[in-house]
């Protein structure tokens, strides 16, 4: 029988989706372990912004001893209103978990976007904020961010127009570290558009803007447990966000979109915060002692950071040819060439060993 044209799914595609880009993911441990010929054990995994300290042991041992893996989990996560509300010192309503702060992202982005809505990207930045838009039909206005990273305020206000829906803002900026004065972010509020502040390494800065969720009926801010809880392989954020689009967004999303390995996990970090407080602090001391010795060294010129990774310029040697190097001994890091990341390095902050392996790869190029 001859297919029938008509009938062929292929033809049905939206359009706009034939041509996307796909989200660039970082590679998984087997393949990083395979490529470098090092043993998974042995990996020093500083690309991807985790944490080194892992998460907390009583994830591992609520997960090993739950019984109700079959049952469906609760979709509201009313479980961890109460935790989350005390951490986050904003009432349950304005909270709405997801799986990771990507789904948040996307969440966000489905409530506001009509087809060729735009929304506005302070680059570089975190690039789930262009694809996710494209996903969800949008246009991708991208403003470059001006001197040492920050974002041009001015710049940003002339490219609102009546189509813009939502500008995002990481602070802490992945990749390049910086975080967003408040009196940018106040400037920014009158545009019309909803403000997401992705607060993905808040922990790392301890500078907030939840708070004034509560105030302004345009603010979002996203939260993450990937980075400061080390549960970025089960998938956990949550947004802060005004009432209403919080009403919305829960009744958009699919209902299980917190799995019940998540909720177990978000539950039991909250319940060790000062655990995972002294993990935060290890790592914010261990930032310091990597820039200075970096700085020290001259291979690699670091920028200040506030979250757990540092961005780098290469004044000795080529970024591209050091990053192989580094794989080829089992330290993996990210490499950026593009036009406003010309031969940049990024490296996420690991246990002072990984800083000390680090620095003895990079003795290569001292002095050359
Ligand atoms: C700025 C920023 N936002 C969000 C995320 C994603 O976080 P999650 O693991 O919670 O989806 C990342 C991850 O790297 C990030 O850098």
């Amino acid at each position: 029988m001859t297919p029938d044209p008509a009938r062929d799914a292929e033809g049905l595609i939206r359009g706009d989706l034939r041509e996307i880009t796909p989200y660039e993911p970082i590679a998984p441990l087997d393949v990083l372990s395979e490529c470098s010929g090092v043993p998974v054990e042995e990996l020093i995994k500083l690309d991807g912004n985790e944490n080194p300290y892992g998460c907390s042991p009583r994830v591992h041992s609520a997960l090993s001893k739950y019984l109700f893996y079959h049952i469906y989990p609760d979709p509201l996560h009313t479980e961890l209103q109460a935790p989350l509300e005390k951490y986050v010192g904003v009432g349950r309503e304005y909270i709405v978990a997801g799986s990771g702060s990507d789904e948040l992202i996307d969440l966000v982005l489905r409530v506001f976007l009509e087809p060729g809505d735009k929304v506005i990207n302070c680059v570089p930045t975190f690039g789930m904020y262009p694809f996710s838009t494209a996903v969800c039909g949008g246009v991708t206005v991208s403003v470059p961010r001006s001197d040492a990273y920050k974002v041009d305020i001015t710049g940003v206000k002339s490219a609102v127009d009546d189509r813009t829906k939502v500008i995002f803002i990481a602070s802490p900026n992945n990749p390049t570290g910086n975080v967003i004065p408040e009196s940018d972010l106040m400037e920014l509020m009158d545009t019309g558009a909803a403000i997401v502040i992705d607060e993905a390494y808040f922990e790392f800065s301890g500078k907030t803007f939840a708070l004034l969720v509560t105030e302004y009926p345009n603010l979002i801010v996203l939260r993450s447990f990937s980075k400061w809880a080390g549960l970025g392989g089960l998938r956990a954020g949550y947004g802060i966000l005004p009432l209403k689009i919080a009403e919305i967004i829960r009744r958009i999303k699919i209902p299980y979109n917190v799995n019940i390995a998540a909720m177990i996990a978000v539950r039991e970090s909250l319940a060790d915060i000062d655990y995972l407080r002294g993990n935060v602090t290890a790592i914010v001391n261990e930032r310091e002692r990597l820039s200075t010795r970096l700085k020290e060294q001259g291979v690699l010129t670091p920028l200040p950071s506030e979250a757990n990774f540092i961005l780098c310029g290469v004044a000795r040697g080529d970024a591209r040819e050091i990053k192989r190097e580094l794989e080829s001994k089992g330290i993996f890091i990210r490499y950026f060439d593009t036009p406003l990341l010309r031969n940049m390095l990024r490296i996420s902050v690991g246990k002072p060993e990984h800083t000390d392996a680090l620095i003895g790869a990079l003795a290569k190029w001292e002095g050359g």
